[in-house]
């Protein structure tokens, strides 16, 4: 497969044959279809991040297949900052492939002070939809979502924001995220009434968080609703880069926001190092295998995946390639994590 020499300075040209091996898979009932695997730009997209390795791993990732990028508008930091390095990036590199492209953002968590910059209601959403298209330099987004649940703002209103911003062209489909199965049927029924149905849902879930088994994925294929899942590594915890210590340049030791050197623990690294032994008699990496093993489960649409370098994406695709397991290979996954 030819790769483009990402000498930041050079103009872009996306690989000829970036659609040969990514698969695709149908996202629930919709016609729409997602690469089995996404890019998220949670971390290493903010203005403290590199821009030219941010640049980077957006080319690396649309060249091996990736046509999903998954942004919020509060990731950066600061909040904001990564819709703008995205814009850039958008602008200098990806605007003649805009077509190509299903590009997401969300609001839902808090983004600007005072009562209208966070949770769920219709004055916070359209606005903050309004900013992240400006933001990232786009007339429209693919999806958006909303971002978290919220106990106190009706759901039809939330759900009427997300109609509403479909029918006024700034969103093609809508999303939600983090939301419990019950919330997610109702959340689909008044979509459904809408007129403007629930394209897909983004839970966290990888094989140390399972929440997602209980319920909500069974609602999502009664329903017709795809799944991204999202943190499928546990934020890098389910790899090898843990297995001898901290290295400096991980997020746990250079980011300390949302994963810290506390959550490794020994016993986490006795079901990794087991894990990781696993993934090798298999031909893979654990990080590869800890995508893979969502992917086996046909309801999962797309993996979610954050990299702070092209080339763990480029292993993180390779993922894709072997997503069938043994039932053996299951049962000692099982045993594992158990
Ligand atoms: N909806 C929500 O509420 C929500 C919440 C969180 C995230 N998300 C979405 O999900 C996306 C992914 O989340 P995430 O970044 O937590 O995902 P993740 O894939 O679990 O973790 C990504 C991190 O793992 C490390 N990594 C990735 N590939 C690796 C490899 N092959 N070998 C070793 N280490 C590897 C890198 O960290 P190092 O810096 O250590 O290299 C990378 O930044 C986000 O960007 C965002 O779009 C959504």
């Amino acid at each position: 497969m030819r790769i483009n020499d990402h000498q930041p300075l050079l103009p872009y040209l996306a690989a000829e044959d970036r659609y040969d091996h990514m698969p695709f898979r149908k996202c629930g009932q919709s016609g729409l279809k997602l690469p089995a695997i996404s890019l998220g730009l949670w971390h290493n997209f903010g203005h403290n991040a590199d821009f030219k390795n941010a640049r980077s791993i957006l080319r690396t990732g649309f060249d091996l297949g990736i046509t999903h990028f998954d942004l919020a508008n509060n990731y950066g930091p600061p909040y904001g900052s990564a819709e703008e390095t995205f814009g850039r990036i958008m602008q200098k590199d990806f605007a003649v492939y805009r077509d190509e492209l299903i590009i997401s953002s969300k609001a839902g968590w808090d983004m600007w002070p005072g009562p209208y910059g966070n949770f769920g209601s219709r004055k916070y959403l359209i606005a903050s939809c309004d900013q992240s298209l400006k933001r990232m330099g786009l007339e429209y987004v693919d999806i958006f979502y909303h971002h978290r649940p919220d106990p106190e703002t009706p759901l039809e209103e939330t759900m009427g924001a997300l109609d509403h911003l479909v029918r006024q062209g700034k969103a093609l489909y809508v999303g939600i995220s983090q939301y419990s199965a019950a919330d997610t049927a109702k959340a689909a029924k008044i979509l459904k009434e809408l007129g403007t149905p629930c394209l897909i849902h983004q839970p966290r879930y990888s094989m140390f968080d399972r929440w997602v088994e209980n319920g909500l994925l069974e609602v999502l294929e009664k329903e017709g609703i795809g799944a991204i899942a999202f943190s499928p590594l546990e934020q890098g915890i389910l790899s090898d880069k843990y297995l001898n210590g901290i290295p400096k340049d991980s997020r746990a030791a250079k980011d300390g926001r949302y994963l810290t050197a506390k959550q490794i623990t020994p016993e986490v690294l006795n079901k990794v190092q087991k894990l990781n032994e696993l993934a090798k008699k298999r031909g893979q990496s654990l990080a590869q295998m800890a995508i893979a093993w969502l992917l086996k489960d046909p309801r999962i649409t797309t993996v979610l995946v954050g990299v702070s370098k092209p080339e763990q994406l480029k292993e993180n695709v390779a993922a894709a390639q072997n997503v069938v397991f043994s039932k053996e290979e299951l049962d000692k996954i099982q045993k594992i994590l158990n």
